[in-house]
Parts: structure tokens; sequence; C-alpha cells
């Protein structure tokens, strides 16, 4: 979502006449889009900042700018901490920054109210065959350690209309995949629903496969699943967060569904799409969370055999529920878990990658390959990385590979006919 909004800053900027350098020293601009989902990415980000500070003496016409969710959380603070910065704008006010450029940026911080709204920005897009496609902004559903709904503010749903004009011009511009972004996709609501809007975008020709991130498990309905089987260019795989297996930290999370609701779903899927594949996000170490219910979460991996997940410390975050909750776990202890997680995960993924040996498989070439295991590299239609050897393939094309070799991270295969 970070990576798709500097595209649209990017394509706030270029028709200012900015173009993008690879040598931040050379810049008159430098732009920190920033995350603060959890702790680490912030001060990573801080870091950064005052190590940036000397290019002022090498350029003294450089500006400096502070996006993102840090931005709108800290707003003008930002200025007390780094002096050096001379304006912040929020991810809800990306348009506004046309408008620090033609006033030769003044230091502002755009904390709330947006100027205009971000609805319809044109992104710079890097070339490929991939796009990403923003259909809603913002979260209504406060889990109680997060801090999205803060930083981006409550749901808005892109018109269909307007979605399905951006898609057909980015097939247009010879994209062969969409991704569609939200916090939440299956809230999605405008005049259609969410798998009302994937039946207009499966219509839009030029595309071939369709993906979407993030479903949050509560509002995983029937029709949903319906359409991705139904639908020929929407892929088979889902990102699902799980965040625990145990209920009682779910319900302390207000994740709003119990494991057993979890399972439901998940049977549900594979009941009707056998081969999907289900990733999923797990937080290791939420206040309060005993040894049995980190042994749940264990065992729900167990079960359930995700294709793979993300797996992260709890991070208290300022203004949420969670951070004022009692029952902190140390470093240590959070550590431990997270390793645990991360330990049996993978042994899951490579089984699962193993179990693929001898399958042919959908690969969308996406370019060369740097990891040695083949000159090519795409992915198949459940999100899997597989290198290949091959001559006279193109970026973009979609080949037949039979999988020969499965590894942690990727697939290796062979071309088929
Ligand atoms: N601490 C740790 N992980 C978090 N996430 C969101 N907020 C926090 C937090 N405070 C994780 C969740 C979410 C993913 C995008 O980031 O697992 O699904
Ligand atoms: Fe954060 Fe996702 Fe929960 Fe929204 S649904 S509050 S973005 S974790």
């Amino acid at each position: 979502m970070n990576v798709h909004d500097s595209e649209k800053i990017l394509g706030v900027l270029e028709p200012e006449g900015f173009l993008q350098t690879n040598n931040p020293r050379s810049a008159d601009l430098i732009i920190f889009n920033t995350c603060s989902i959890r702790q680490k990415a912030e001060q990573k980000f801080y870091s950064e900042l005052g190590r940036i500070k000397s290019y002022k003496k090498l350029n003294p016409r450089l500006k400096i700018a502070v996006a993102g969710c840090i931005a709108q959380q800290e707003g003008k603070n930002i200025f007390k901490r780094a002096p050096h910065v001379d304006f912040v704008f929020g991810p809800q006010n990306i348009s506004a920054l046309k408008h620090f450029v033609a006033d030769g940026y003044v230091p502002v911080a755009i904390e709330e109210n947006p100027l205009i709204a971000i609805e319809d920005l044109p992104a710079r897009r890097s070339a490929g065959i991939s796009a990403w496609v923003t259909i809603m902004y913002g979260c209504n559903n406060f889990c109680s350690y997060c801090v999205v709904p803060y930083t981006r503010g409550r749901e808005r749903s892109r018109p269909s209309e307007h979605i399905v004009a951006e898609v057909s011009k980015i097939a247009e511009e010879g994209y062969r995949e969409i991704t569609l972004l939200g916090q939440n996709v299956n809230s999605y609501e405008s005049d259609v629903d969410f798998p009302g809007l994937l039946r207009k975008l499966d219509r839009v020709g030029g595309i071939e496969r369709i993906r979407f991130v993030t479903s949050h498990p509560k509002d995983l309905s029937t029709a949903l699943i319906n359409a991705i089987k139904e639908l020929p260019k929407i892929c088979e795989h889902i990102h699902l967060p799980l965040q625990s297996g145990s209920t009682a930290i779910l319900k302390m999370m207000s994740r709003r569904y119990s494991f057993e609701d979890y399972i439901e779903k998940v049977a549900a899927l594979r009941a009707k799409i056998p081969d999907i594949s289900i990733t999923s996000d797990i937080i290791a170490g939420f206040p309060g969370e005993t040894d049995e219910d980190h042994r749940l979460t264990l065992k729900a991996l167990r079960e359930i055999e995700f294709d793979g997940t993300f797996a992260f410390k709890f991070s208290p975050r300022p203004g949420t529920k969670a951070a004022k909750m009692q029952g902190n776990l140390t470093e240590e202890m959070k550590s431990e878990r997270l390793y645990e997680i991360l330990v049996l995960q993978d042994t899951i993924t490579e089984k699962k990658n193993n179990a693929l040996v001898g399958a042919i498989q959908e690969v969308l070439i996406e370019g060369p390959s740097e990891n040695g295991n083949g000159n090519l590299t795409g992915r198949t239609r459940t999100n899997k990385i597989v290198d290949i050897w091959a001559d006279d393939i193109i970026k973009g094309a979609l080949v037949d590979v039979e999988i020969i070799k499965g590894r942690r991270h990727s697939l290796e295969g062979k071309l088929v006919g």
C-alpha cells in the first residue's frame, strides 16, 4: 500500500516538473514515505531522517518532506524533533503536495481534513506487468493493536466505474495483472459490493490476472468465495490474517471472530476451491498472551497449514487500546514466541512447496531471475515464485510450467511443451 502511495506521490510531482533520481545526494527534494504500523519501522525512519540532515549542507536547495502514517500521526511534532524537515503531509493529503511545491515549500503540517480527496489521484507506476489499484481507503475496524484507522481515517470506497476506467487504462498501457488494494476489501461498498466489483473487472480485456489484499475473515462471504471460483481471472489466493489461534486473544484484539469461525471460513474456501493458497498474518506476544494462547497459535498453524505467513512481535502503537492494556510481555518472550512461529511456518511452507513437485502450473513471467535457480522468474496463480530456465520468453508471457523442485521461499520449474 505504501509503495503504491509513493507511486501516487510521483504521479502528483511529475506534472510539476520533478524527475525521480536514484542518487539522494543530488536531489532537490527528498520525501520519506513512512509507515507506523510497528515501532521498528518508525525507529528506522528517524535514524534515516537524522542521517540525511547533512545532505542539506551539500545542497542548500534541498527540501525534505515527511509523508505517510508517521506524518499523519505526529503532524507538527516532527518539526520539533527534526527542524531540518520542510513539510509534513499524511496519506490522506497526497494531492496537497502540489500546493507545497507551488508555494515554495512553506513548512506546513496537514494533520486533518484532507484538502482535496485523494480519490483518482494519478499514479506513476513503475514499468512492469503488475499494477496496484486502490479500491478503498481507510478502515473502520479498530482492531485494538492497530494504528491504521487513526492514520488513514474511515473507510471510503471508490465508485466502481472509476476503478474499471483505471484498470482499462492500465491494460492499454501493457500491464497484465492487477492487485486491488484496501485495508479490508471485503467491505468494499459503492454501487456494487466487492464480488460485484470483481465481476465487472473480470471483463476488462488485456488483464489476465486479478489479485486483492487484504481480506478480513469476519467479512469473507460465500458470494466472494463463489466469485473466486467462477471468475477466470481472479487468482486462487487469499491473504486472510488470523493474528492469533486463541479465541480469548482474538477477543482482546477486537477481531470479531473466534478461531472456530476462522476455521469454518478456511473449510468453506477449500471445499469450493481445493487448490486455493491461503496466507496469513500472526502477531506474537499480544498483551496478556499466555503460554497456552501461544500454543494454540502454533496448533492453528499446524492445523491450517498456511502457504505462508507474515509474523510480527506485538508493538504497542500510540493511541491504540492495546497500548494501554496490562500484561505486556518482555521483548525476550515476544522474540522467543516469534521465532517458534517462524520456524514452524517455514517447515510448513517448505512441505507445501514440495508437494507441488510434478504439478503443472500457469506462470506469468515477471522478468529475469536473480537467485541463480533460473534465468526467468514469475508467479503461479497462487502467488508462488517460480524460477525457470528458458529462452525466447518475454516478460508478461503466460506459460505452463512443471514444478521440479520445492524450496522454502520459491519453486523451480521447467517449461511444458
Ligand atoms: N504490532 C504488531 N503487528 C501489527 N500489525 C498491525 N499492527 C500491529 C502491531 N501494533 C500486523 C497485523 C496486520 C499486519 C499488516 O501488521 O498482523 O495484519
Ligand atoms: Fe488494522 Fe486491518 Fe484491523 Fe483495519 S482490519 S484495524 S487495518 S488490522
